[in-house]
């Protein structure tokens, strides 16, 4: 009797990079004034507490997967990779309102990448990374040699206009890119994990279940524990930024920029200095502008920088999302 047949196994590329980034801002700039009566707050404090002066708002006939799709074609005309090339199409969102299908199966529809796998993850303001992480090893593991990575959020769906503690942060907006094979090293190995025992910190506020047994209940929404998550991410998140450039061999002054989650300004600046970054590294601070758009926030980050020549094409950045589960996720990459 012979024994198992040994399967065959694909082989990928060598080493995976991001070929190429596009990002989308919907439209309408809300600036503070314009909340701020609801939540009995002012211009002054939100821009002192978080750093955000405006964010954009997708137009209500706007879904997650129009705002994708506009990003993903972006990111794809910017390397020149075609839809049918695509071997996967991986969203990371938590505001695609649709249980099933995915937001992934209808962007990847709607692009024409009639050969791609397609599915969402939930990972929050870390889905992008989370993404890119997967990318990245089904790249080089060969189950695709072409994947189109998106963070998308319409967070304006999911935030409570009346909740003081999140209805200034939030904004919406779309950031993609292509992963493909490389001959040297282009994305480094990823540090991640998650803290459900602080599940509750960042949460919808009620199961969908509430509202099929009570119609009458409000929709639910986002609430978050500001000051609990705030902490995590100054104390703990450093850390991983710290994690990311051991495991990938870099130092921090090797880096050309530092592009983490827009989540505050000021953990982004205690992320700066707690990693001794120097001056010559180009940090991303967009959130002044676009507020904090969750999964999309890096790809929307990296693509500014770029486009703004403060980072370099085909330079060093450590990026790090992070946020509801509590996940994160961070690594070193070679900047598109
Ligand atoms: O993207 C996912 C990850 N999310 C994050 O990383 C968010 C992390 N957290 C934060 O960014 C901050 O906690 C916030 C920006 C949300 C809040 O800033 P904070 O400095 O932590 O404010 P706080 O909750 O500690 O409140 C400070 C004070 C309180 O007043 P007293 O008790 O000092 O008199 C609040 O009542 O500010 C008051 N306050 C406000 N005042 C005006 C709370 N919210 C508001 C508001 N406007 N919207």
């Amino acid at each position: 009797m012979s024994g198992a047949p040994a399967f065959t196994m694909g082989t990928g590329a060598p080493y995976a990079r991001m070929l190429g980034v596009g990002g989308y801002r919907p439209a309408r700039i809300v600036p503070n004034s314009e909340l701020v009566e609801r939540i009995d707050s002012s211009d002054e404090w939100i821009r002192e507490r978080s750093g955000i002066q405006t964010r954009h708002r997708a137009a209500d006939d706007e879904s997650v997967v129009d705002m994708a799709l506009i990003a993903a074609e972006k990111a794809m005309a910017n390397c020149g990779v075609t839809a049918d090339q695509l071997g996967c199409v991986i969203v990371a969102t938590v505001t695609h309102l649709l249980q099933t299908p995915s937001a992934a199966a209808v962007l990847g529809y709607r692009l024409g990448a009639t050969k791609a796998a397609a599915f969402d993850i939930s990972a929050a303001c870390a889905g992008f990374c989370h993404a890119l992480a997967l990318a990245n090893d089904m790249v080089r593991g060969g189950s695709a040699e072409y994947v189109l990575i998106v963070g998308v959020e319409k967070l304006t769906d999911m935030v409570d206009p009346y909740d003081r503690g999140s209805a200034f942060i939030f904004g919406d907006g779309a950031g993609a890119a292509v992963v493909g094979p490389s001959d040297v090293p282009g994305i480094g190995p990823v540090v991640w994990g998650a803290d459900g025992s602080q599940a509750d910190a960042i949460t919808q506020d009620v199961p969908w279940q509430t509202l099929r047994d009570d119609p009458t209940h409000k929709f639910p929404t986002l609430s978050m524990n500001g000051q609990q998550v705030f902490r995590w991410a100054v104390f703990q998140m450093a850390p991983v930024c710290q994690q990311a450039l051991d495991k990938a061999g870099v130092r921090a002054d090797q880096l050309d920029a530092f592009i983490p989650h827009q989540a505050n300004l000021r953990i982004v600046e205690a992320m700066v200095k707690k990693l001794g970054l120097p001056a010559h590294v180009a940090v991303a601070r967009d959130i002044v502008d676009t507020g904090n758009t969750s999964a999309a926030s890096v790809p929307l980050a990296m693509e500014r920088l770029l486009d703004n020549g403060e980072a370099p094409h085909g330079g060093t950045a450590l990026l790090i999302g992070y946020g509801a589960g509590l996940a994160y996720a961070a690594q070193v990459v070679t900047l598109p």
